[in-house]
Order: structure tokens, then sequence, then C-alpha cells
């Protein structure tokens, strides 16, 4: 009878042990579904529903090979690795920094990743990784002798004779995944290096290589005096003033209220008020040049919302002339109804479901200046004329520039009545316009002197959630139409709270 109870309670306790290892089992997925899945794939074979919009493309876990680890090659990367990986993302691509997850989190979170593949159960292929002692003081000498190493070693052939990541193999150079990449470009400063770029993630780099890439090993080459001087010499190719930076963390937005509306005139005292938080974007599609953060304010007044936003961008696109012209352009979306620590850090692509529908403001820089023509007549009537009216150094009043949208809509050639396209989505590729009646944001967009300015705004009436809600999930994307942005292939920064008081 007692034997009975006994095995009774044991096989109870193993069943409840099971249970829980189940449910945290199905809690990791769903950590790796919510996180993870829309670019590595459910599958981890990097075929992700956003897959297609980004490049390079994300790492398929189920082939085993890594790029980033303090192993020697063709070893798996330590759990460290990846745990740096993680709260580090790749700068300069799509991977963003996961600093909002918790250290428990991330761990089972590499869990996951590393039951896709096989090559972490096969202990005789953990090899012990590397040692970096601690690194020596950079002297002149040291950064002349490294350019040496840097030339004997023939780092020149595919980095370029300067660090340009520009040499005679560059342009030719695959990855495993035989697509084209390129070697880094040491002039960019280290903000952008991938494995990082404290002297030690440099050392390491070389040492490891890069594992589905063809940058070598370089681990039988050099003595431990030589690494160092090459580091040296790669820490002299960034630009003064660089420092390496920290990991980038997700801000948060603050919105003030203001006792007046807030008019879409930029340079109105109102924006005095309330507080810029600088937004790090990263570019879904990796190139030379993106919109890399946009300063974000929001002002709320009794009947009017607005938001400002202010980038830097070289030259100004607003006239698509050529088809293969592209436009500049600026996004803000929010989920009305969205919980936000259901969203904060995650990336924006491929968000919002049944319930959560996301909304999307969306300002184009070639529509106002369509608009703009069509209203040539009603500027003029005003005594003004189209340089005055783009020119942020004359206040020319928000009174004007709106009877000349509202009176310019019907000679428009495009019909727009406001540069601001006001879409919806409900998950992946459900991106819809909402209907003529519902395009009631307003947007006023000047480019002077390199640096984009756009205020977008809306009644409280229709944007009940800007008024009712105390905080709520946001995201921004850019597209700079010099470097080809159209569409899917922009800049994204990831969810972040609005805090609105
Ligand atoms: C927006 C797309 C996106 C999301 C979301 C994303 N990744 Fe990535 N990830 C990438 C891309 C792109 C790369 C490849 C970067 C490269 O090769 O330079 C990458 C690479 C990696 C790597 C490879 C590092 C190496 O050493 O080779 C790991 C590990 C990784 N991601 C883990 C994760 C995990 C875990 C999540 C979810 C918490 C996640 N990623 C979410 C895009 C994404
Ligand atoms: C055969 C071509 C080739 C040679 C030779 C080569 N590299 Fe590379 N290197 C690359 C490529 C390609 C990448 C970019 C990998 C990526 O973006 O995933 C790279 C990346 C790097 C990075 C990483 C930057 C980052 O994003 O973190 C460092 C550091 C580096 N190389 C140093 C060196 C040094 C030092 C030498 C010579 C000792 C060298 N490389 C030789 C092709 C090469």
């Amino acid at each position: 009878m007692r034997r009975t109870i006994l095995s009774i309670l044991v096989m109870a306790g193993l069943f409840l042990s099971s249970a829980t290892a189940l449910a945290a089992g199905q809690e990791v997925e769903k950590l790796y579904q919510r996180h993870c899945t829309a670019c590595h794939g459910e599958k981890g074979d990097g075929d992700g529903p956003a897959a297609y919009l980004l490049s390079p493309k994300p790492r398929d876990f189920t082939r085993g090979v890594y790029k980033f680890r303090s192993t020697p090659t063709g070893s798996p990367p330590t759990d460290q690795d990846l745990l740096r990986t993680l709260k580090h993302g790749v700068p300069g691509t799509s991977m963003p920094p996961w600093d909002r997850l918790s250290e428990k989190e991330l761990t089972d979170v590499i869990k996951y990743v590393k039951s896709f593949s096989d090559i972490f159960a096969d202990q005789g292929a953990m090899e012990p990784p590397i040692a970096i002692k601690s690194p020596p003081r950079l002297t002149k000498e040291s950064v002349q002798a490294g350019r040496k190493v840097y030339k004997e070693m023939e780092c020149n052939k595919c980095h370029g004779p300067r660090g340009r990541g520009d040499g005679p193999s560059a342009a030719k150079l695959t990855d495993d995944w035989e697509r084209p990449i390129r070697p880094y470009d040491f002039t960019r400063g280290p903000g952008l290096m991938k494995g990082g770029a404290a002297p030690q993630d440099i050392y390491r780099t070389f040492m490891t290589g890069l594992d589905g890439t063809p940058m070598p090993s370089f681990i039988d080459e050099l003595t431990e005096k030589q690494r160092w001087q090459l580091v040296h010499y790669i820490q002299s190719l960034s630009p003064a003033g660089t420092k390496t930076t920290a990991p980038e963390s997700t801000p948060t937005l603050r919105a003030v209220k203001a006792s007046v509306d807030p008019p879409l005139d930029s340079d109105d005292p109102v924006w005095k008020q309330s507080p810029a938080t600088v937004v790090p974007l990263r570019p879904l599609w990796a190139r030379d040049t993106w919109v890399d953060s946009v300063k974000v304010q929001t002002v709320i007044g009794p009947k009017m919302a607005a938001f400002r936003f202010e980038w830097r961008d070289i030259r100004g696109n607003d006239e698509v002339i050529r088809p293969r012209d592209f436009r500049d352009g600026i996004a803000m979306q929010y989920i009305p109804q969205g919980k936000p620590s259901d969203y904060v850090g995650i990336p924006f692509i491929g968000m919002g479901d049944d319930k959560d529908v996301v909304t999307i403001w969306h300002w184009k820089a070639d529509w106002e200046a369509d608009m703009k023509k069509g209203f040539r007549d009603v500027v003029q009537k005003y005594g003004v004329t189209m340089d005055r009216m783009t020119s942020p150094a004359d206040h020319t009043s928000d009174r004007i520039y709106l009877a000349g949208l509202a009176a310019a809509n019907p000679l428009s050639t495009r019909q727009h009545s406001t540069p601001v396209e006001v879409l919806a989505a409900k998950g992946f590729g459900t991106l819809t316009s909402l209907s003529a009646t519902d395009q009631t944001v307003e947007g006023r967009g000047v480019w002077r002197n390199g640096v984009w300015v756009v205020v977008m705004r809306q009644t409280l009436d229709s944007a009940p959630a800007l008024r009712q809600r105390k905080i709520l999930p946001v995201a921004i994307a850019a597209w700079d139409g010099d470097a080809g942005d159209r569409n899917g292939q922009k800049s994204v920064s990831q969810w972040m709270e609005l805090t609105i008081e």
C-alpha cells in the first residue's frame, strides 16, 4: 500500500516535472517565434517571411556555420559568443541588438537556436576558444609596424591598400551561400564592425576568421606582437575622433502636452518644449549609406497630436522624374490597441495581427512636391513665391500652405490632398491604404542644408489612442531615394514605447 502511494507520488512528480519542462519548451518556442521567425524562419533555415527583404540574408541555423566566434575556424561558437552577438546585434544589417530580452530569455533562445543543428551535439567538433590577452598600448610605431603586417598578410588584396574595402579581389567575393559579400571598409569607423570594435574584438575576428565568408583565419601566420600591431593599424584607419561605441539600446519616446495645437511649421517654438529622442535605424538591405538615425518629437495639444522627424540626407529627393529615381520618405507606425511590452525591441517588419492592427502614417517627399506644383497659383495669390514657400527661413504660415493644399487638390496630377498616406496592416503582407475619407493626416516637409524636417499631425478625434492611452508601441521607417530605397527597401527602428504625459 505504502509503496503504491509512493510510486504514485513519484510518478506524479515525474509527470509534473516533464510537464513544466514542456511548458518551458513552449515558452522558448513562443519567444523564438515572436522575435526571430520573421527573419530566421520557423525551422531556423534563414527563410522567414521577411527574408526576401533582407541583405545580408538571416543566418540559416540548420547549417551550423557561424561568423562570430572565439573558437577556431570550423568549430561551433560558444554560448558566450552567441550571447555577445545577440546583445550587440550585427551592426549595418537588419539583425538588431536584443537588449530588451532578459539574460534568462537570451540563454533560453540560444539553446533553441542551437537545437537546429547537430554541430552543437557533436562534442568532438567543439574546440576551446582562443585566449585573448589584454591589449598593449597603441603607439605610432605599433601602427606603422601594423601597416607592414597588413601588406605582408595581403589583407590589402581584399580590404584595399588604404582599408577602404576596395582591394583587387573585393568585387568578386561571395559567401558560402553564393551571395556577393564585401570586405569591411575600415574607414567607415568602428561603429559598424559586425564582430565588435574593441581591440580584443578585432583581434578575435582575424584570428578566428568569419566562417561562411572569404574572411580567413590568420591564427597560424602571426606572432603575438604582430597581431596587436595589426589591431592598432586597423584602429588607426577609423576616422579621427570616432570611439568604439557601446551596443545601442532601444530608446523611449516621450510626448509632451501643449496648451495650443502644434502647427505644421517645424520651426514653431512649440517644438522647443518637447524632448527629442534619437532613434537608431537599421538598413534592411545593407549598403554604403542609409538613414541611420532620426530625431523624433511628439506634441499633443488640446485637439491635435503631431510628430516632428529630423534626419540627415545629403540630397533631398522629392521628384520622381525617371522610373529609376526613388524618393525620400518617413513613416511612423503605432498600434492603437497594442501592449508595448509585447512589441518593444522587435524590429517592425511583419508586425500586427488580427487584434493588434498597425496604423501607419507615411509622408512622401514626391507627393508633397506634386502638390506644391499644383498650388503655385494659390501661393502667388498670397504674394509669396514658391521658393519662399519651401524655405523654412521664411515662416510662411501653415494657413497659406494648407489653403494651397486644399485649393490645389483638384489640380494635382495625383489627386493627393495631403503628402501623408495613412495605411493599416494586420500582419505580414497585409498593408493597405485607408479609404479617401480616412486620409486625414496632414504633413509638411522641408529640406535644407542636407537635413529633412517633417511634421505630421492628426486630430485627436481621428486618433483617439493618442489621447486615451498613456503608453503605445511606436516604430519608425525611413527611405533614402538616393540609395535606391523604395517599398520594403528602407531602414527601420525597433518598436519603442511612446509615453504620453
Ligand atoms: C530583422 C531580421 C532579424 C531578426 C528579427 C533576427 N535576426 Fe538574427 N540575423 C539577421 C541577419 C540578417 C543576420 C546575418 C548578419 C550577417 O551575416 O552579417 C543574423 C544573424 C544571426 C546570428 C548569427 C551570428 C553568427 O555568428 O553568424 C544569430 C545567432 C542570430 N542572428 C540570432 C537571432 C535570434 C536568436 C533572433 C531572435 C531573438 C534573431 N536573430 C532575430 C536578421 C535577423
Ligand atoms: C579573401 C579576402 C579577405 C582577406 C585576404 C582578408 N579579409 Fe577581412 N574580411 C573579408 C570579408 C569579405 C569581410 C566581411 C565579412 C562580413 O561582412 O560578413 C571581412 C571582414 C573583416 C573584419 C571584420 C569587420 C567587422 O565587420 O567586424 C576584420 C577586422 C578584418 N576583415 C580584418 C582583416 C585582416 C586584418 C586581414 C589580413 C590579416 C584580412 N581581414 C584579410 C575578406 C578578407
